[in-house]
Parts: structure tokens; C-alpha cells; sequence
């Protein structure tokens, strides 16, 4: 398919500078947004009225108002499975069915929640969270940004299968006074039930007589969990039309309700529902997702970009990244469209990132003097999350501020080495605080993001076979079947594991 982003390469495109040189006040109000406690900042991206509206013309072109309706009303918007994306139902956006469907299943984990409370499995002090890829990234990141005052049951996640990771996960705990929370859509994934199995020895191990008595399921498939040996009444469903990737808004949230509270949980949703809201109603041009997706596309297609970096300026969202990875990687990582014809433009970049300050001492040496374009989103917080003296939190957003300034500054000296290009792009998110509120709308703005990439890009975001060739031959390695391996392949595994005849 031929992309079309001509419009992209018409004349020359200004410089950061020049851009604010046009009159630096107007641009910043014009490309900031204000929603759901959230400032968007894109005015130090190469975004112009003519670029807007040449993606203006592409969302028309590529009918994405059609395809927004069609997400949010629960039509099928995955072809290539032929059935709906309805993540947003979980918020209260999609078909009737749908979003009284989610209810039921959200009050369900609710009564699975408060009668743990009461007691029914004893004292409970903690909960390990077993599943991988979607199953594992959102629980991990509600957990790990708003469950940090130790108060409460515990959660831990295990995702790899890696024993190390289970062992990890283990230590120091009492089985007696633990459950394990099973997670995963299908309840086929291998790396889950060995992680799974694992724990129900060391359950057995520690003296628990009924460790099926203790176990937990998370999944859109409770046939499988009751046939794997979990009892009906701790069994928490999901709709198999909520994709791995946006189920936290699910009962794979299961870990967060126990952890936060229920209150915590559906103020996460209302947060998620009010982005869902703007992203239904807003003008492209005020429409966080849209203006989001507008840059990213500028970037890749406009400018080559292959990759592009979120810095959290914030500790409580150090997981943020990796939650991205798999959003937007495993999304939009494709080569075809949605109709099945081969593309001839890049689609998504590789999302990558870490922490700030620590990212400043350790990669922004490129970023600065790289010869790669990268533009970085920096995220940061008003309030801090710890009562250290305000100098901390002072230095912490100086530093971020400051990056993104030099970044599009640049400096020029008469030593090249000691030389900054500058007209280096960044966005940044600046929220009130790390609420569930405002990290359910941080998170539902990159899911819509995302989908918006993808339909002007043309790409379906909801499959992702891309994902089951490796499987399939790990499948075939641990069932012995190696004839069919390349040399490399079949060599390394025997100097690993031995020669299997
Ligand atoms: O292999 C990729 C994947 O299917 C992801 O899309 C998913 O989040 C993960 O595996 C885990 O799958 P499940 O929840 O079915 O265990």
C-alpha cells in the first residue's frame, strides 16, 4: 500500500526555533492540551498548522472518525479475527452487552475480593500474581506506582519462566498465609501454567494441604481454568474480546483491587472513561491521542525515526516503558494492513525508555550528540510521591525541564565535540500526581494513541501473530523435534542441554 505522506516532504520544514520564532507564547497554548489532570505539551515537536493539516486530511482519508465510532461502539475493528476491540467497555464505553457484561464481571471480582477480606482463606498477607505479557505488565504497573505504602496484602508478580523469577517471587514468604492469582486470557500459556505449577508445589511444599483451594483465575477462557483444576466460585471471567495487551481494566486488575482498595480500582476506570470521553468528542486538533499520534507519524514517516523514548521523571512510573513496550510494539509492530497487502512505509518504532535522572547519565549522551533522530517524551509529576525535602522533587523536575529545552536548543561552540545539534524533538506529559485516576487516563490516552497510529497507518492493532512462529519452535525444541532446525540452532542446544539421542 502506498502511503501518501507526500504532504510530509513538500518544502522545507522549519527548525524547533524557527517554529517558536513564528510567535513562542501562541505556539506553546495552541499545541498544549489540559485533560483529565494531564498537560500535553507538543510544541517542542515540528508539528505547524500545515502539518496538522495535512494529518487532518489523512484521518479523513483514512476515515478515523468511522473507525473511532467503531471502537468505541463495540463493531468489529479486528478483522483478521473478525471481532471487536471492547477494552473500552470495561470504562463504560461499547455496546450495551458489552459494558453490562463488564459490570457483572467487576462486581464479581468485587465479592471475590471483599469476602478475602473477611477472612475466608484466613489471614492473608500476600497475593502472587502469576502470568506474562499483558497478564503480568498492567498489574505490575498499578501495583508498582500506587501500592507503595506497604499497607494491606502484598502483591508480588512473577512472569518469566525463568525458576530464578519464581524463586525470587517466593522468598520469605509463608504459604499458608499466600494465594495465588492465575492470569492469562487463554489459560494455554506455557511460561504461566510451569510458573503455576511450580507454585502449587512450593504451596505443597510448605505444608498447604489443598493448594487448588488457594489459586485464583484471571481469564476470558473458564474452561480451561476449571479443567486445569480451579474451583467455579474463584473463577474471575473477562470478555475474549478485551485483547491481553488492554486487560487490566479487567479482572487481570484483580491484584490492584486487593492491593489499593476498590475505591482506588473504579477511579481508575473513571479516569481511563473520562480520556475515553475526550478522545470521542474532541476536534483532532485538541484531541490528546490524535495531536499524540500526529507527531509519532511525523516522525517515522516524515523524518525515519526508528525508535522513539519515554522518560519517567517520576519513580513511581519506572514500569511505565516496558507497559509501553508491549502496547505499542505488539500493536502496531506490523508489515501488512489490515486488509493483508504488503506496506511500503514504516509502521511503529521501537519504544524504548527508562527513568530520569538515572536515563541522563547513562543514554542521553546520544540523544544529544547521536546521529539518530529520537524524539523522547518526558513525563513528570506536580506533586511529588515522597516526604523527602522538596529539594528532591525541585532537582528532579529541573532536570526534566531542562533536557527537554536543551534538546531543541542545541549549543554551538568552535569545538565540534563539544557541539549540541539542538532542533531535537520532545513531548512532555506533566500530570497533577500518580492518582489511579490520572494513571487510568494516562493509560487509556496510549491505548487510544496507539489505535490511532494504526489507523492511519492502515494496520490492524488488535492481532498479533507475530508472536507464535517462536513459540511453536520452543514448542518443538522442548519436545525433542530438532530434525527440522537449522545447524546454529541445533548446535547450541547441544552444547547447552547434551545431545537429546
Ligand atoms: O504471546 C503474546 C501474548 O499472547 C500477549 O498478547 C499476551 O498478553 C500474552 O501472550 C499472555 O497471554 P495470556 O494472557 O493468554 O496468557
Amino acid at each position: 500500500m502506498d502511503g501518501d505522506w507526500q504532504f510530509l516532504n513538500e518544502d522545507e520544514r522549519p527548525t524547533l526555533k524557527a517554529l517558536f520564532d513564528r510567535g513562542a507564547e501562541a505556539r506553546v497554548a495552541a499545541l498544549t492540551i489540559e485533560q483529565a489532570g494531564i498537560r500535553f505539551d507538543w510544541s517542542k515537536t515540528h508539528l505547524d498548522e500545515a502539518l496538522i493539516a495535512g494529518f487532518e486530511a489523512r484521518a479523513e482519508a483514512m476515515g478515523l472518525a468511522d473507525m473511532r465510532q467503531k471502537l468505541l461502539s463495540g463493531a468489529i475493528v479486528n478483522p483478521t479475527e473478525g471481532r471487536a476491540a471492547e477494552h473500552t467497555a470495561e470504562r463504560g464505553s461499547g455496546s450495551p452487552e458489552a459494558v453490562e457484561l463488564a459490570r457483572t464481571f467487576h462486581q464479581r471480582m468485587r465479592a471475590l475480593v471483599e469476602v478475602i477480606e473477611a477472612g475466608a482463606f484466613g489471614e492473608i498477607e500476600t497475593l502472587i500474581h502469576i502470568g506474562i505479557g499483558g497478564s503480568a505488565l498492567g498489574p505490575k504497573l498499578l501495583i508498582d506506582a500506587l501500592d507503595r505504602d506497604a499497607g494491606g496484602i502484598a502483591v508480588r508478580v512473577v512472569s518469566n519462566v525463568d525458576g530464578a523469577a519464581m524463586a525470587e517471587a517466593v522468598q520469605g514468604l509463608d504459604p499458608k498465609t499466600t494465594l495465588l492469582a492465575a492470569a492469562s486470557k487463554t489459560f494455554t500459556t506455557a511460561e504461566t501454567l510451569l510458573n503455576l505449577e511450580s507454585a502449587m508445589q512450593w504451596m505443597r511444599g510448605g505444608g498447604v494441604d489443598d493448594p487448588y483451594g488457594r489459586v485464583v483465575a484471571l481469564t476470558a477462557n473458564p474452561d480451561k481454568a476449571l479443567e486445569w483444576g480451579v474451583d467455579e466460585t474463584r473463577i474471575l471471567p473477562f470478555s475474549e474480546s478485551v485483547g491481553g495487551r488492554y486487560s487490566l481494566w479487567s479482572s487481570i486488575g484483580f491484584p490492584a483491587v486487593l492491593g489499593l482498595g476498590w475505591a482506588a480500582y473504579e477511579e481508575m476506570l473513571e479516569g481511563a472513561a473520562q480520556m475515553d470521553r475526550h478522545f470521542a468528542h474532541a476536534n483532532w486538533r485538541d484531541n490528546a491521542p490524535v495531536m499524540a499520534a500526529f507527531a509519532d507519524l511525523y516522525y517515522t514517516q516524515g523524518r525515519g525515526a526508528q525508535t522513539r523514548a519515554v522518560f519517567a521523571y517520576d519513580e513511581r512510573l519506572r514500569l511505565l516503558p516496558s507497559y509501553l513496550q508491549q502496547l505499542e510494539m505488539e500493536s502496531n509492530g506490523k508489515s501488512v494492513t489490515s486488509t493483508g497487502e504488503a506496506l511500503d512505509y514504516p509502521t511503529a518504532p521501537i519504544t524504548w525508555g527508562g527513568v530520569g535522572t538515572d536515563a541522563q547519565h547513562a543514554v542521553f549522551q546520544l540523544l544529544h550528540q547521536g546521529t539518530m533522530l529520537v524524539p523522547v517524551e518526558f513525563i513528570a509529576a506536580r506533586e511529588p510521591g515522597h516526604d523527602f525535602d522538596d529539594a528532591h522533587h525541585e532537582a528532579l523536575l529541573a532536570n526534566c525541564f531542562a533536557q527537554g529545552a536543551a534538546l531543541m536548543a542545541g549549543k554551538r561552540t568552535d569545538d565540534p565535540a563539544r557541539s549540541y545539534p539542538g532542533d531535537r524533538p520532545s513531548t512532555t506529559l506533566l500530570i497533577e500526581d500518580v492518582t489511579p485516576a490520572i494513571l487510568g487516563a494516562m493509560l487509556a490516552f496510549y491505548e487510544h494513541r496507539t489505535f490511532v497510529n494504526a489507523v492511519l497507518l492502515g494496520i490492524n492493532p488488535f492481532d498479533q501473530f507475530g508472536v507464535e512462529l517462536g513459540k511453536d519452535m520452543a514448542r518443538s525444541i522442548e519436545e525433542g523435534g530438532m530434525d527440522d532446525f537449522d545447524a546454529s540452532t541445533k548446535a547450541l542446544m547441544e552444547a547447552a542441554l547434551g545431545d537429546p539421542a
